[in-house]
């Protein structure tokens, strides 16, 4: 059984986060039976992919929501598509919005909510949950446009299950989507209190950089937008916290840190060997207080 933040005695509250659950794997849904918080005082970040079925879905945010004082979610792709053996079949916005009101029955903290400002050690600052989905501007070297990223991405097998099962309605293209989320979500950033830092939690990374390491670079068209490239540096970010590479890590980005908090799949998680840097599978990243190891070595260090 793997290591929780409950097998910690330190009762400090701290902000935790996880992503890409995935919990349709009944490994997957161990290792969320087994999670706990530290502490009465944890909050939980989550920015993505719980799931594929609105039941399993539920299932998780429920089971989350009883252990943690706050949850905060935010949607991955996962989430929105309309799966074939799903018998919940809304699709595009009207099945984000079923989400939404989900997470409002069980107390949980979503995009469309005011954002929540973390008093605890570290703090404050706000914390500002995101949903932007991708518009394909995150393209291979050389390749110019969503029209020949797809061409590559199909002739090298290597295509998102977006394209089949997340559907944009009413919108008539999922950038279209991502286009409208933007101009929403900026209007809601420009009154944010500017006294406070921000940590962002979003299923991509908000800018390119961490998708340069998949192993096929025609995939990071379905991993962001670079409309957010300077987000970080604009809102006083000081942490963005993502998912959806499953390639578990902290790097560093103008001086912010960036941490990846996926699960990811039994077949990545149970191959991945042990590093310090990284906690065992099903166990939350701590966000705050900043871990000793993740304090910025020095400034405009990159990596
Ligand atoms: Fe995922
Ligand atoms: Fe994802």
């Amino acid at each position: 059984m793997p290591s929780s933040p409950g097998d910690c005695a330190d009762t400090t509250p701290r902000l935790l986060a996880l992503s890409d659950l995935h919990v349709a794997f009944p490994e997957n849904r161990r290792l969320i039976e087994d999670l706990r918080p530290g502490g009465s005082g944890d909050w939980l970040l989550l920015a993505g992919d719980v799931g594929e079925l609105f039941d399993d879905i539920e299932w998780a945010l429920r089971t989350l929501s009883r252990r943690f004082s706050t949850v905060i979610w935010t949607p991955g792709n996962h989430e929105l598509w309309t799966h074939p053996r799903d018998p919940v079949t809304t699709r595009g916005e009207q099945r984000y919005q079923c989400l939404v009101e989900l997470c409002r029955e069980l107390g949980i903290a979503t995009p469309e909510d005011p954002y929540l400002v973390w008093h605890g050690p570290g703090g404050p600052v706000t914390i500002v949950p995101l949903f932007l989905l991708y518009d394909y501007s995150f393209q291979p070297d050389g390749v110019h446009g969503k029209e020949e990223g797809l061409k590559l991405a199909y002739e090298a097998g290597i295509v998102c299950s977006d394209e089949v099962m997340l559907h944009p309605d009413p919108y008539d293209s999922r950038e279209a989507w991502c286009e409208a989320r933007i101009a929403l979500t900026e209007r809601r950033l420009a009154e944010l209190d500017p006294a406070y830092p921000v940590i962002f939690v979003n299923h991509y990374p908000l800018v390119r950089e961490p998708t340069r390491v998949l192993r096929y670079q025609t995939f990071a068209q379905w991993c962001g937008t670079t409309r957010t490239h300077d987000w970080h540096v604009r809102c006083n970010a000081m942490t963005v916290v993502y998912g959806h590479l499953h390639i578990p890590r902290v790097t560093w980005q103008d001086g912010v840190r960036f941490v990846e908090v996926s699960v990811g799949y039994p077949r990545e998680w149970e191959q991945r060997p042990s590093r310090p840097d990284v906690p065992a599978p099903g166990v939350p990243r701590q966000i705050l207080p900043t871990p000793a190891a993740e304090v910025m070595p020095h400034a405009g260090s990159r990596t």
